[in-house]
Parts: structure tokens; sequence; C-alpha cells
């Protein structure tokens, strides 16, 4: 697909994801696998399934309910995207980013991504609420955005330094962390757990790393988060249904972060 075709269909979708927040939007969130519901409960905001939204690559996924949210948040224009989609589900790193490319279309200056992800770290425990500092993409792709946006971007403090730091303003028992990209769809072998622990990474998941990529060649602003809904290392068994069980109150508390943070913005 051409992607001056895919804009015009992208323009379109903004269009109609405005007409459901009611205008320009200010903020999308992603909300990561496990964690929709914690966030549906927060807001009163109108819903549209993915359908609606020309060009939109579609969730499949068990955990991954597919649709947009859109309205007034915390006193902002919000978008937010409820399930996504994966390169492990054979989706292109374009249409892992779609969701991205439509809120910067639809006038988003600040991306809020959140994942659930693997805890490398030790000091991380299940429930904990990782903010990521900077990131690994070990997916070996990244998105093309957009024929205008600059392909080669900076990716130094991809993560809003200042918006970091209000983050642990907001909520102190946040930890900073690297988070790690791969492509999966599996958990990490305990080798490969050391492996990515010795490259610096503090948590791992199968998501986001794109989404920040493109995020950055479109000029937001972006704040992520990870819940940690597992251990990750040589005594760690991962049953995937456990991983999307994990942590309502740890989604809740997230949910009531990200509102917080975006009060301010
Ligand atoms: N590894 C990779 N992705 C994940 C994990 C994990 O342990 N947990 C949640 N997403």
């Amino acid at each position: 697909m051409r992607l001056d075709k895919a804009e015009q269909r992208l323009a379109k979708a903004a269009e109609r994801l405005a007409g459901l927040a009611g205008g320009i939007i200010d903020v999308a969130v992603i909300v990561g696998s496990g964690l929709s519901e914690a966030f549906a409960e927060r807001t009163s905001l109108r819903s549209l399934p993915y359908e609606r939204l020309p060009a939109s690559p579609h969730a499949t996924l068990q955990g991954h309910p597919g649709r947009a949210l859109g309205g007034s948040w915390a006193g902002k224009r919000v978008a937010l995207f409820s399930g996504r989609v994966h390169l492990y589900q054979g989706f292109s790193p374009n249409e892992v980013s779609y969701f991205v490319q439509l809120a910067a279309a639809a006038g988003a200056q600040t991306l809020i991504a959140t994942n659930a992800a693997g805890g490398l770290n030790p000091a991380l425990a299940v429930g904990d609420l990782m903010l990521i500092e900077d990131q690994i993409n070990l997916t070996g792709m990244a998105p093309m955005v957009s024929l205008s946006a600059e392909p080669f971007v900076d990716m130094v403090e991809a993560y809003d330094a200042r918006l970091r730091a209000r983050v642990h303003e907001l909520e102190p028992s946040v930890r900073d962390g690297i988070f790690a990209g791969v492509r999966g769809p599996y958990y990490e072998t305990p080798a490969e757990a050391r492996a990515l622990r010795t490259l610096g990474a503090d948590a791992v998941g199968m998501s986001t790393v794109l989404e920040t990529l493109a995020a950055r060649a479109l000029g937001l602003q972006v704040v992520g988060f990870s819940l940690i809904a597992n251990a990750i290392g040589p005594d760690a068994h991962v049953r995937h249904a456990d991983v999307l069980g994990t942590g309502r109150a740890g989604a809740q508390r997230l949910a009531d972060v990200v509102e917080r943070l975006i009060a301010t913005l």
C-alpha cells in the first residue's frame, strides 16, 4: 500500500476520531493487555469499534478488545485506544503504529503508552508500575510513518524527561526502568532473559517500542508505563492467562496516575 493513499484514509479516520472526542484531541492513551477495564471504568468516554476507523488493523487476540474511546477526561480531550495490534500477529510496523499515526492526525501532542511487561530486574515485583525511562528496540523493525516525516528520528530522551519528572512527583511509588521490546509471541528463555538483563533492560514486552518511534517521528511527546505482570528468568514459568489476568489493582493504580498526569498537561 502506498503511504499517500494510507494518509488519505488516516485523515478520514482522524476526522471520525475527533468527532468521537468532540474536537481536536490533546492526548492519546494506548491501553495494554488486560488493562482496558480499569481505564474504561474511570472515564465516561464514547466508544467506537476499530472497524469504524478507516484503515484500522484490528485486534484479534484474547485480552485485546478493539475499540477507540473519545471525549473529555481530566479536563483534556482524550482518545483512548483500548487494544492494540502486534508484530507477532503478523501486522507490519506501520500497522502496529496506526493508532499513533491516527492520534497525530487528530491533533494529539502527547502519547501515553501503557503495557503489561515481564520484569527482568529482580527489584521489580509483580504489580509494580515502571515508568519507561528509555527503550531497546529488539524487533529489528521501525515504522515509516509518512512521506513527509523524517525517518531518521532522534531518540535521545524519547520518553519526555520533563513529564517523567512530573510522574515521579505525582506518584513516588513508580520505578524508572529500561523497556526492551521484542517481537514474541513467547516468553523469554532463561538465556534470553539473562541476555536482556545484560543489555540493560529492566522489563520486556511485545509492544510499545514501535509506537514510541512513530510518535517521536511525528513530534509527539511520549510517556510510557509498564505494569509488571510477571517475572521473567530461570525459575519463572509464565502462563499467558496469568499475564492477562494480572493486576486489576495495578491497572487501577496505573489508570489513576495517567488521569492525574493528563490533568497537568
Ligand atoms: N515477556 C515478553 N512480553 C511480555 C511479558 C514477558 O515476560 N509479560 C508481558 N508481556
